[in-house]
């Protein structure tokens, strides 16, 4: 995993030549970003609300991060785009909020293109736009009882994501009469030279193109009857992966609320085949993106440097994001994850490799077999995890304080993988935070597979046989987990190797 950071840290810089210095977003002694539970290394905003990521983009050497915000609450309210930016996807600089309601409504989720060619026109020569499309939410309109409150929108930027304009003629895409009508990704089509955008609507996913980025036609859809549809289709993304042996596929990411396989959001994704005006897959099962409880609405960048597919969630679950014990902020965003497709005998899957810029890893101990099942004492709060695993081997897995435990345990004979978070601390600001235990079925097979766990002030991310089963999930401990103890005979790495991770905000 390790040289894996590594390289993908190389890779990411080597086309730009330098590496510029991080610098460290927050004041020397500032307080900011110290509360409790405040995640040091995912991304969170400064203060009040935060939902989805939006418009994931590449530009100018730098990742955009524009997500769902309300500036004036811990709850969801007015929905506006706030920015952060970063060099590297680990390090976030928080910018001016990007987009405001107007009188077409409030701004909810989409995605952004950077307009090379000038095809929109909205672009100068020396400056090409950065185009934002986003849905409109008519909140009169749906006070109203009408059915067509939500519109696309597109707005534009001429500074590189820091300051922008609306569209003077929105909406471009027009409301058809269905009430659930949202979040657009938009990426260039590079076979069909068209911009594709797919947006959902309630149980389906409608695909249009474009020549200007300002009149669509409609195609087709997709959904009606395939996935998961326990509730609303949100946040769709669409683009296509190799796998190693040269196939080229297409995947169609759609989170879901509720009716996610551990209660309420999730996210779905379907293997298949796009060429340029609709979607097809011949995929009969469900495929979840994530197996934990808070990974949602992710999406991936356009544009990123070597083709790379990179997605971020929001890391929570509308079952409980507005009742989180936290103060002054709600929310982060999940750690960036590399996805890749694989092929096996079962089918398709994706893997997720996360993505954290090497300098944040501190000091690194390693432990032994024998010393993890009697229980170790960890010497930070804040880390990760690496060690490689037989899965047909049972395994409990316990992060710990004097008070709260994390439970992971695989247990080969029932099939399962088992996330128990009911004594992780204090659970009881929502009733659907931690009911049950989460259970996963899995297909046990003799063989190492890597385990990488990252453990932040309020999150633990795990991800299982090189990123198969991921499982994202928060955590709100009394006090930071201190204590790690694995009971398994199947740990097949000599050393459990432990590595501080450093805090993003602060030296
Ligand atoms: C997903 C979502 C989107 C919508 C946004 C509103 O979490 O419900 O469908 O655009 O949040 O904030």
């Amino acid at each position: 995993m390790r040289l894996f950071f590594g390289l993908f840290a190389s890779l990411l810089f080597l086309p730009f030549g330098c590496i510029e210095p991080l610098i460290k977003p927050v004041e020397k002694n500032s307080t900011e970003y110290s509360e409790r539970y405040r995640p040091q290394f995912h991304f969170s905003p400064k203060s009040n609300w935060m939902n989805d990521p939006n418009g994931l983009i590449f530009e100018n050497d730098r990742y955009h991060l524009f997500y769902q915000f309300y500036p004036d609450s811990t709850v969801w309210g007015p929905m506006h785009w706030g920015h952060a930016t970063s060099k590297d996807l680990t390090h976030w600089t928080n910018q001016p909020i990007a987009l405001y309601p107007d009188s077409l409504g409030y701004i909810f989720s989409g995605s952004a293109v950077v307009d090379y060619k000038n095809s929109s026109g909205l672009g100068r020569e020396d400056q090409p736009a950065m185009v934002a499309i986003f849905t409109y939410h008519n909140m009169e309109y749906e006070r109203l009882g009408r059915e067509d409150y939500q519109t696309q929108g597109i707005a534009y930027s001429l500074d590189h994501g820091m300051t922008w304009e609306k569209y003077n003629r929105n909406p471009v895409i027009q409301n058809p009469g269905i009430k659930d009508f949202r979040d657009p990704k938009v990426f260039w089509h590079e076979a069909s030279q068209k911009w594709i955008l797919i947006l959902v609507a309630g149980d389906h996913a409608r695909i249009y193109n474009s020549t200007n980025l300002i009149d669509w036609t409609f195609l087709n859809v997709f959904g009606h009857n395939e996935g998961a549809h326990g509730g609303v289709w949100e946040c769709p993304d669409l683009f296509p992966l190799t796998t190693d042996q040269g196939e080229q596929k297409w995947i169609l990411i759609v989170s879901v609320n509720p009716g996610g396989p551990q209660g309420g959001s999730a996210t779905q994704y379907f293997v298949g085949d796009f060429d340029g005006q609709k979607f097809t897959t011949d995929q009969k099962e469900i495929k979840w993106l994530d197996f934990g409880r808070d990974n949602y609405a992710g999406v991936t960048y356009n544009d990123s440097p070597g083709g790379k597919r990179i997605l971020m969630g929001w890391m929570s679950n509308w079952d409980y994001a507005q009742e989180t014990p936290t103060i002054s902020w709600r929310s982060a965003m999940t750690l960036p994850r590399s996805l890749e497709l694989k092929e096996h005998k079962s089918g398709f899957y994706l893997v997720q490799n996360p993505i954290i810029e090497p300098s944040i890893i501190g000091k690194t101990e390693e432990f032994d077999v024998s010393q993890v099942k009697d229980g170790v004492l960890l010497p930070a709060g804040q880390f990760q995890l690496e060690f490689d695993l037989d899965l047909s081997k049972k395994t409990v897995f316990e992060l710990s304080n004097p008070v709260d435990r994390f439970v992971f345990s695989i247990n080969p004979e029932s099939g399962h993988m088992i996330i128990d978070r009911r004594d992780s601390g204090p659970i009881e600001f929502s009733e659907k935070f931690a009911p049950e235990q989460q259970i996963i079925n899995y297909t046990p097979e003799a063989r190492p597979a890597k385990v990488a766990i990252f453990c932040d002030a309020s999150s633990i991310e795990i991800f299982v046989d090189s990123g198969r089963y991921v499982f994202t999930n928060q955590v709100f401990p009394e006090q930071p987990y201190n204590r790690l103890q694995i009971l398994s005979d199947g740990v097949i790495s000599k050393k459990i190797i432990f590595s501080e991770l450093k805090s993003i905000w602060h030296e």
